[in-house]
């Protein structure tokens, strides 16, 4: 008797909420389809990050002169990425919205007594492309050469906001931002790779690419706004966009490989603000990876001798992982990359001049 009056009055209140919304119900349908397939994503990857915990690891392995770029550095999973990679002795580019905050970082690593490697941080809106292009221009007129680009920053759900471009903003910030900076750095990666040691774009992607499809009707989702799946479709993006850029250095004899990874689900600021961390805040902390687990397969996918010459791969857990069959669709791959360079101006990827 007290389950059943329980299961009314979640009824009736998801009913009344549903009513006050005032949303049609086709939108409030595919709201529900989406957070059932995050639901069911987030729980499998949780029990994939605890199954395969013991496979979560890499080494450090010295790389003295080497250069890495890494948007997002100065929190989150990249502040940690970041502190692994100079422990390597790699002097790390931070492209980040708050400079101070990873002079502040790289004062902290030194205070704990890390006296290897080092952090050079230059101001970088990932989301606004003329940051990207003045961001770029500095860091390849400092750094003619780039081992390593780690496309980390991101950002996950919140309401509709186009970017002063007038982008939807997290297909903005965790894929055309990338986008048009590879681009930009492409002839930096080029001069540091050759044929004993690729260099390496690692781009930090999600087990939520699973849900993704590419909306080109509507890449911004101005007629109908889910923000899960437009983060999905942000992560396919970067999937399909690793794989092909991949393809195309193979076929054009550039010493670079390209990786996306999956960090796990990780204890960060990425879920404030969600329902998850708002009814259940304690469940991160107890069940999530924290940052420095979550680092780990992008280091793995940065350093690793092991994945050398083995681009156009998914790492999770520091295992190359299947994706979604969409990332592996040559002509989806092909589709975005040509819509994408006419969306931005781009001729010849990785021509600048
Ligand atoms: N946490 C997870 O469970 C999880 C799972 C799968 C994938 N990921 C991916 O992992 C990456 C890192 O996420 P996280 O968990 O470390 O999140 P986080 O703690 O929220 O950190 C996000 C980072 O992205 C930066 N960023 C956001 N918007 C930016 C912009 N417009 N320009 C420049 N930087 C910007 C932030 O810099 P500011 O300090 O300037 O805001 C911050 O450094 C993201 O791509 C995310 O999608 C995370």
């Amino acid at each position: 008797m007290i389950i059943i009056c329980g299961c009314l009055v979640i009824i009736i209140a998801t009913a009344i909420a549903i009513v006050r919304s005032k949303k049609p119900m086709d939108l409030i349908m595919a709201e529900a389809k989406y957070e059932m397939m995050y639901n069911a994503m987030g729980s499998r990857a949780l029990l994939q990050d605890w199954m395969m915990r013991k496979d979560n690891k890499t080494d450090l392995l010295p790389q003295p002169g080497k250069i890495a770029v890494i948007t997002g550095g100065a929190r989150g999973i990249g502040a940690e990425v970041v502190k692994m990679l100079m422990k390597c002795d790699i002097t790390v580019v931070i492209g980040c919205r708050n400079v101070q905050a990873a002079e502040m970082m790289l004062k902290k690593y030194r205070d704990e007594g890390l006296d290897k490697g080092d952090i050079d941080a230059f101001q970088l809106d990932i989301s606004y492309l003329d940051s990207v292009r003045n961001f770029a221009a500095t860091v390849t007129e400092k750094y003619p050469k780039i081992n390593y680009l780690i496309n980390n920053a991101g950002i996950m759900f919140g309401p509709r906001i186009e970017t002063r471009d007038g982008y939807e903003s997290q297909f903005a910030t965790n894929y055309l931002g990338h986008f048009l900076l590879t681009h930009l750095l492409f002839d930096s990666l080029k001069k540091a790779g050759d044929a004993k040691c690729n260099s390496r774009i690692v781009n930090v992607s999600s087990c939520a690419h699973l849900a993704g499809a590419i909306n080109f009707d509507d890449i911004n989702y101005r007629s109908r706004y889910i923000t899960s799946e437009a983060y999905a479709q942000s992560k396919l993006a970067q999937i399909l966009f690793t794989n092909y850029l991949y393809t195309l250095c193979k076929n054009e004899g550039h010493h670079i490989q390209l990786h996306s990874i999956h960090p796990g689900i990780v204890n960060t600021e990425l879920f404030d603000g969600t329902n998850l961390k708002n009814l259940a805040p304690w469940l991160p902390n107890l069940m999530f990876k924290n940052p420095e687990q979550g680092a780990i397969p992008i280091v793995h996918a940065c350093l690793s001798p092991e994945l050398e010459g083995k681009g156009g791969t998914y790492i999770h857990n520091c295992r190359i992982f299947p994706t979604s069959e969409l990332a592996q669709d040559e002509e989806l791959q092909k589709k975005l990359f040509d819509f994408t360079k006419t969306l931005i101006g781009i001729e010849h990827f990785g021509v600048t001049t």
